[in-house]
């Protein structure tokens, strides 16, 4: 147990954690020293983000260029460790923007947030209060609301649940925003305690009686935005999809229409199928400074929408023509939080154009479809691990500090060969081996 840990500078938490986890042990200290930002200010800059920190932890940012979305292209940000995902987007995006590129849609960019309340009245009293408290309660958050509405957001709707059957006493304030181009996580926390409050005032002034009580639970946005939509998909002739030469473009179609189908049907593989997705999604929701937590459960929740987990995208054939399309929830800002902290997201973002919140709602969506569209395209062709372990390959050349001679024999070595961890350290043992 420690106490003040927080209070103490960062080279006093590197000693502290020395002393109680590495038995002092120098090379530690180094190492993480080595990760810490040679500029003073940036180094400022990333402690200020979260509590205790000690080193940086970095994640590359790359960028997958060819992503044609509703005709205007776009060279996509991606902060992403796992090998062979950028690779696969941008192969994916090269190739569908030969063929007419995405077709990104938002209908709407509602979030919500919930007052969560128990009061002991009966539902007839409480929605005949509310009814009259309603735009009294929006009232009281003018001055929270006033730049949101400025900027087209705002409080959209505010109404009473009635939760009791399933819990006793239980009620919700079940509010919509519109948070324009900010995430707005603030802005509808922010609004929602206010609701609260004033609800529990209002109720004291005009409700309850002697034996009846109001208490607020909790005030707090829900990461489930099933009315912050994207739909975005690509569509191409059958005899387009020449992607491999082994397979006729007509008999590619239809495995590609059964592998989704499998992912609609089956949750052991809709999981994987829709973690393929969100590997594309969450580089960019990352690179682009979003909220990759709130994106995921906001996602996996949308994909259980029927009752069982299942696939988010679909692919169909209609006559001669092939299509495959996503449908995922999406709550993202453009402006405000990281957005405007971090150099690197500015540049992801300028990087995009600047995009509106709904526009980056779109790339996103397409470049989790472009990822999907690769991942089932090796699937059903060569299988993933020829590519996958390819990229591989440069990880486990690197761990072994493998020389610039030792990479281009690994590398020649395993061109036709499926690479293995284990395979790849006795090769270069063999080499260095003959060296000495
Ligand atoms: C690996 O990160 C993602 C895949 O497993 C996705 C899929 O199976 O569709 C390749």
């Amino acid at each position: 147990m420690v106490s003040g840990f927080s209070k103490l500078n960062k080279t006093q938490k590197i000693e502290w954690l020395l002393k109680n986890h590495f038995n002092n042990d120098k090379d530690i200290q180094k190492t993480l020293e080595k990760y810490l930002h040679i500029s003073v200010n940036t180094q400022k800059l990333h402690d200020d983000f979260t509590e205790n920190p000690i080193s940086n932890f970095y994640l590359p940012f790359s960028v997958a260029p060819n992503f044609l979305i509703n005709q205007k292209q776009y060279t996509v940000p991606m902060s992403i460790e796992e090998s062979s995902v950028v690779a696969a987007a941008s192969k994916a995006a090269k190739f569908w923007s030969e063929r007419q590129g995405f077709e990104a849609h938002v209908e709407k960019t509602t979030k919500v947030g919930q007052v969560h309340f128990s009061c002991n009245v009966s539902y007839e009293r409480l929605l005949f209060f509310f009814k009259n408290i309603r735009e009294k309660l929006i009232d009281c958050c003018k001055d929270l609301t006033q730049n949101m509405e400025k900027r087209g957001g705002g409080i959209l709707s505010i109404e009473l649940v009635n939760k009791t059957d399933e819990l006793e006493n239980y009620y919700q304030l079940f509010c919509k925003f519109n948070t324009a181009d900010a995430m707005g996580a603030n802005f509808i926390n922010s609004c929602l305690e206010r609701l609260g409050e004033n609800l529990k005032k209002f109720a004291k002034e005009q409700l309850l009686q002697t034996q009846d009580n109001l208490d607020i639970i909790m005030c707090i946005l829900s990461n489930y935005v099933p009315e912050c939509l994207v739909n975005t998909k690509v569509s191409c002739k059958i005899s387009e999809l020449t992607l491999d030469k082994n397979i006729t473009p007509e008999k590619y179609a239809q495995k590609f229409v059964q592998a989704l189908e499998i992912a609609r049907i089956d949750p052991y593989r809709a999981v994987t199928h829709n973690k393929g997705i969100m590997n594309g999604i969450d580089a960019v929701v990352v690179a682009t400074g979003n909220d990759f937590r709130a994106v995921e459960s906001g996602v996996h929740a949308y994909a259980s929408r029927s009752g069982q987990y299942r696939s988010l995208s679909k692919a169909w054939i209609e006559k001669d023509t092939f299509t495959f399309e996503l449908n995922v929830p999406l709550a993202l800002g453009t402006v405000g939080g990281l957005t405007s902290l971090h150099p690197l997201v500015k540049i992801g973002l300028q990087m995009l154009g600047n995009p509106t919140a709904k526009e980056l709602m779109q790339i996103i969506a397409s470049t989790g479809l472009a990822q999907n569209f690769a991942a089932v395209n090796s699937l059903i062709t060569s299988g993933i691990q020829k590519g996958h372990m390819k990229m591989h390959l440069k990880n486990i050349l690197n761990q072994l500090q493998a020389t610039p001679q030792e990479r281009i024999s690994t590398e020649k070595h395993f061109e036709n060969t499926t690479v293995t961890h284990a395979q790849v350290i006795a090769h270069i043992k063999e080499i260095r081996e003959v060296k000495n």
